[in-house]
């Protein structure tokens, strides 16, 4: 694993969604011996860790967060041999292997469910969340699923109703049952033991909930706009305080490895305080936390900023922000944040590279890659399939990109994608990496700056410049100087400007010291550092 203590801190992640991004085999879908022949690519690009997306058995009515066996491998991706080997490979490059862990429900098809099902008194009963239908036959209470429809399903056979905040086919844990903790330190370190470096904990915000039941309150206007859409506010079904002891017990459990494993939470909330709880007070619980007030700002100057400066000041001392801007469910930041400009995509770029914190980038961000237009009939995933209205998750789900021949060099020219291709002209990785001015290089360069420890270590943000188009902080003795917008930006950088040219979207820049006065063009950041005396 890499050299940093801890190993995670500052450190570069990058999250591959396995069916998608290489395939060994070509029964078109991406799998673990693929990831192991990208090993050279993962150095290449920086990355410290990977984080794979569920590899556990599972029958995909959610692609792999309805995990029916928490101890074996999906035989679409491979072996427990199979992971055991890139754990190994991996490894002896510096990269740290994370998995998902889906610990806030089950599949319907995972032994206890079925045990549970087949009565009130059975063992597994008490694993999960049960409660009987109102006299008027009406769900227990007025909690909603990923889909909008009620979160209960009945159960004609027992009477009684199990509760399940995403598909009905993922029924949600019970946490209030001991047996379920013991099951999951048995889980953790199962993994743990076999070299795993950590996990990304699935819905990390969610798995207790109200012992009441009580219903969900509506949203106010005073909520952030991710949740006044939603017709119902999770504050029951989710969002309970009780998981913050047991995130202090599997924070002991993975300080006990050498070197410790890593606790990276799915942490879906929007009030800056109560992110920042999840680190613990004491910084005894998650090591890390994804942002997603961050995923959900703009690349807008200041919007950015406000968002950044609101996250530091809620985490607790000595925390590790996460910086992120994709991911599976929400999209990829080069069509959401970028619209698909090259030269925004690399701004931003610059600017995750450039915060203090570990940084996660999905997949194909390092090329810049889009999201894919995935017609109707190909679309796989449930969830948004039941929720019309809303934009489908396969368009962020889709094969890597590797070359220009036909199927991407993600897999065999014959074989049938699992999810279409879509088109990518040069976004590839075998013409960006030809190309010296490509966003691909760009993120070499900045990689290569977060691995000297120039960028990404953790200290201050402070603010230096702030308006409708700059944003210029410094981290350290590092400046960065970014134009936010598409329009040129004039500004004079006083003291800033007694520096260097680290790095610059533009090519030209390179080495150069910049003059008092300076004109951005558009969406250019400019990294300085000191001169060297
Ligand atoms: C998380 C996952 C998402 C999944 C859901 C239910 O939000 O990222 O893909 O559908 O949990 O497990
Ligand atoms: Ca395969």
């Amino acid at each position: 694993m890499a050299q940093r203590t801890p190993w995670w801190r500052g450190a570069t992640f990058y999250h591959i969604y396995v069916r998608s991004w290489r395939d060994s085999n070509g029964d078109g879908i991406g799998d673990l011996t693929g990831v192991c022949q990208g090993l050279d690519y993962l150095q290449w690009i920086g990355t410290d860790a990977i984080w794979l997306s569920p590899t556990m058995p599972s029958p995909n009515t959610d692609w792999g967060y309805d995990v029916s066996d928490y101890r074996d491998v999906h035989p679409d991706l491979g072996t427990l041999a199979d992971l055991d080997l890139l754990v190994e490979d991996a490894n002896r490059r510096g990269i740290a292997v994370m998995l998902d862990l889906v610990p806030n429900h089950t599949s319907s098809a995972h032994p206890w469910f079925i045990d549970a099902l087949s009565g009130r008194t059975a063992t597994y009963r008490g694993y999960y969340v049960w409660a009987p239908p109102k006299a008027d036959a009406s769900p227990p209470n007025n909690w909603l699923d990923a889909t909008g429809r009620s979160a209960w399903t009945y159960d004609p056979s027992s009477g009684e109703s199990y509760l399940h905040n995403f598909l009905p086919t993922q029924p949600d844990l019970n946490w209030w049952d001991e047996r379920v903790h013991e099951e999951f330190e048995q889980i953790l370190r199962f993994w743990w033991d076999r070299g795993i470096a950590g996990f990304r904990i699935d819905v990390a915000h969610g798995l207790y909930k109200d012992a009441l039941l009580r219903d969900n309150p509506p949203p106010s206007a005073l909520d952030h706009p991710m949740l006044s859409r939603s017709a119902l506010k999770p504050v029951y079904n989710s969002h309970r305080p009780e998981v913050h002891a047991l995130y202090r017990r599997w924070r002991q459990i993975a300080d006990g490895y050498q070197p410790a494993r890593a606790l990276l939470g799915e942490t879906w909330e929007f009030d800056y305080e109560r992110f920042g709880d999840f680190y613990g007070r004491d910084g005894d619980e998650l090591n890390l936390a994804f942002n997603f007030p961050f995923v959900f700002s703009d690349l807008q100057s200041v919007s950015l900023a406000e968002t950044v400066e609101a996250t530091l000041a809620a985490l607790p001392p000595g925390a590790t922000p996460v910086w992120t801007a994709s991911n599976h469910d929400v999209g990829r930041f080069p069509s959401r944040w970028c619209g698909g400009n090259e030269r925004a995509v690399k701004a931003a770029l610059a600017v995750l590279a450039s915060l203090p914190g570990t940084v996660v980038l999905y997949y194909g961000d390092e090329l810049g890659m889009l999201d894919v237009d995935v017609p109707p009939e190909l679309r796989l995933d449930e969830m948004t399939i039941l929720r019309p209205g809303r934009e489908g998750r396969d368009r962020c789900r889709t094969p890597m990109p590797w070359s220009a021949a036909k199927n991407a060099g993600f897999t065999a020219d014959g074989a049938r994608p699992w999810l279409p291709i879509g088109e990518h002209g040069s976004i590839n990785v075998q013409s960006e990496q030809a190309d010296p001015a490509s966003v691909l290089n760009f993120w070499h360069q900045l990689s290569l700056l977060r691995r000297e420890g120039r960028l990404g270590a953790l200290a201050d943000v402070e603010r230096l410049l702030l308006d409708d188009q700059i944003w210029a902080f410094a981290v350290g003795d590092v400046a960065t100087v970014a134009n936010l917008s598409d329009r040129a930006a004039k500004t004079k950088l006083g003291d800033i400007g007694t520096r260097t040219v680290l790095v610059s979207t533009g090519l030209s820049r390179h080495g150069q010291r910049v003059p008092e006065e300076v004109e951005l063009e558009p969406w250019e950041v400019l990294i300085l550092a000191p001169v060297a005396p």
